[in-house]
């Protein structure tokens, strides 16, 4: 796959081939402006490729199957949008949508993701307007994960959140990853982070993006080569 810019014509994404397998916890870093966002709003279908295409399980997600991936591959972004009204209207939101017309609001599940998180029983009575940004990234990661994607593609979401805030984001990353594999199920993620111990604790996969080509390491540049450095090269 690989983007260009509709109207300048620069690539912003050069060509890229990148397979996401089961079970894979895959870290994204490099510099500001590489093309980080680029990369995974375009594996999200967020924004038309300009070359290539995306397979789901083999198969190239076309017109007619799009809707079943948008469903299992959430995007979560840095800033959420948040809609007015309390915690539960906003999680209440994606089920008002025709693709999630099957599936019913669940407060009782909604409310253990929350407890999750270190969020107390009042959690989704609590206005929008007054959320922290923590708080507010917290209640956006549930409205995804209350949908039981299979992928999660997270885009710095606990850049600028306080730590307490941003160990709950991991925590309920890390239990739906769990989760996952206790179904049997397909859970995979992609984590772009500025901080390099949150990529190392959310990955055993390490990419690095420089301007608009992705690259993987096979021996994790998290762990510089040194001789007294205890953890076997991958
Ligand atoms: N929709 C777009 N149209 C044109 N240029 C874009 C678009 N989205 C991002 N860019 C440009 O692509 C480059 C990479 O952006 P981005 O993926 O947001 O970087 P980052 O690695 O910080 O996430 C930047 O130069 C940005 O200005
Ligand atoms: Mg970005």
């Amino acid at each position: 796959m690989a983007r260009q810019d509709p109207r300048s014509r620069q690539m912003l994404l050069q060509p890229t081939r990148f397979a996401l397998q089961v079970g894979d916890r895959v870290a994204l870093t490099g510099p500001s402006g590489s093309g980080k966002s680029v990369f995974l709003r375009a594996l999200a279908l967020l924004d038309p490729l300009s070359g290539g295409q995306i397979a789901w399980h083999g198969q190239a997600v076309d017109r007619a199957s799009i809707t079943r991936y948008r469903r299992n591959v959430a995007y979560i972004q840095q800033r959420p949008a948040i809609l007015d009204g309390t915690v539960e209207d906003n999680l209440r939101y994606p089920f008002s949508l025709q693709i999630y017309r099957d599936v019913r609001f669940d407060r009782a599940r909604a409310a253990s993701l929350a407890a999750q998180a270190g969020r107390g029983a009042d959690f989704l009575d609590k206005r929008a307007s007054e959320l922290s940004g923590g708080e507010a990234q917290i209640a956006a990661l549930i409205r995804v994960l209350q949908l039981a994607p299979e992928v999660l593609l997270l885009d710095e979401p606990t850049a600028s959140l306080d730590p307490e805030s941003s160990h709950a984001i991991e925590g309920l990353v890390d239990a739906w990853f769990h989760a996952g594999l206790a179904h049997a199920s397909t859970h995979a993620s992609v984590w772009v982070s500025h901080d390099p111990a949150q990529a190392k604790r959310m990955s055993e996969r390490h990419l690095t993006m420089h301007a608009g080509v992705l690259s993987e390491s096979s021996t994790s540049p998290l762990c510089p080569p040194q001789s007294d450095n205890p953890e076997p090269a991958r």
